[in-house]
């Protein structure tokens, strides 16, 4: 009996490795969670709107995500799809590597396995970490990549930070005035976005969310199989609990 439940504890325990690469300046944390479509939706659709001009997917398809995120092909065709792609392609773009570098100083990258590579937490702290610099060529630098060469290019939702911003600070509450007095992120704007930052939080997680995704499309449902199996294993257990009980009754 005692090796059963070991077993059947040992089954139930999920392990779950992080990609090395600790991080050498204060991040704010996040859970991703690629369970969540409507998270996954509004980040392919932010990405593809803001991203995907310079940023490929090359090693994913259209069509996967489309039926991994429960989009009608059509819909994503019409509404998330440009030029003449077709929805069985990679989703690949045709940005000539060479000039990209004379314009950014960098090619910009596939961002397929970014999210295994970086870490969820990195992503999410460098979109949230530009801030005003007059002296780089896109008048903005960034406090978790210095000197990047990409643009802020989300600035019309965020805005532009004034100063560098802090991050990784655990929120503090006055307890009597119940206002925020300390906590992660931009305090003043030179330039004002369109979200707030708590929307704009949002708006990132969800892109995060879809890079995680992304990065490992099969997860998705290898998740449900797991909770599945886990079901026909609490059954089994049952079941093979009381077949050992009537198995011995008559013995001892
Ligand atoms: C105008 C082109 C452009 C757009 C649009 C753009 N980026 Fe970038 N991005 C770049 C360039 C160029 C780099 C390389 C910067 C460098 O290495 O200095 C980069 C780098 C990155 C990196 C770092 C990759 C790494 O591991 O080094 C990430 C992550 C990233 N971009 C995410 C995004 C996301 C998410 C969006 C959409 C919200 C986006 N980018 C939109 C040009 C762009």
């Amino acid at each position: 009996m005692k090796t059963l439940i070991l077993t059947v504890a040992f089954a139930l325990s999920a392990f779950q490795a992080h990609a090395a690469g600790g991080p050498s300046i204060p991040m704010d944390h996040i859970e991703t969670d690629i369970s969540d479509q409507e998270s996954l939706q509004n980040g392919l659709t932010l990405y593809t709107n803001y991203c995907f001009g310079c940023h490929s997917l090359k090693y994913s398809r259209y069509e996967r995500s489309a039926n991994d995120l429960g989009i009608p092909n059509e819909i994503f065709e019409e509404n998330l799809m440009f030029g003449d792609a077709k929805i069985g392609q990679l989703m690949d773009i045709s940005m000539p590597a060479d000039q990209a570098k004379t314009w950014f100083g960098n090619t910009p990258p596939d961002l397929t396995l970014v999210a295994r590579l970086r870490g969820p937490d990195w992503l999410y702290n460098y979109l949230r970490a530009f801030y005003s610099d007059p002296k780089r060529p896109y008048g903005v630098n960034n406090v978790v990549y210095k000197d990047v060469g990409m643009p802020h290019v989300l600035a019309g939702l965020q805005g532009v930070c004034a100063e560098a911003p802090e991050l990784g600070v655990e929120p503090e509450v006055d307890p009597l005035s119940g206002n925020i007095v300390k906590s992660s992120g931009c305090k003043e704007f030179v330039a004002e976005g369109s979200l707030s930052p708590e929307e704009y939080d949002q708006a990132i997680y969800d892109i995060v969310n879809y890079l995680e995704y992304v990065g490992e499309p099969s997860r998705m449902q290898s998740e449900s199989l797991g909770i599945k199996v886990l079901i026909f294993l609490a059954f089994m257990f049952v079941f093979v609990y009381f077949l050992n009980k009537e198995y011995w009754r008559g013995i001892h």
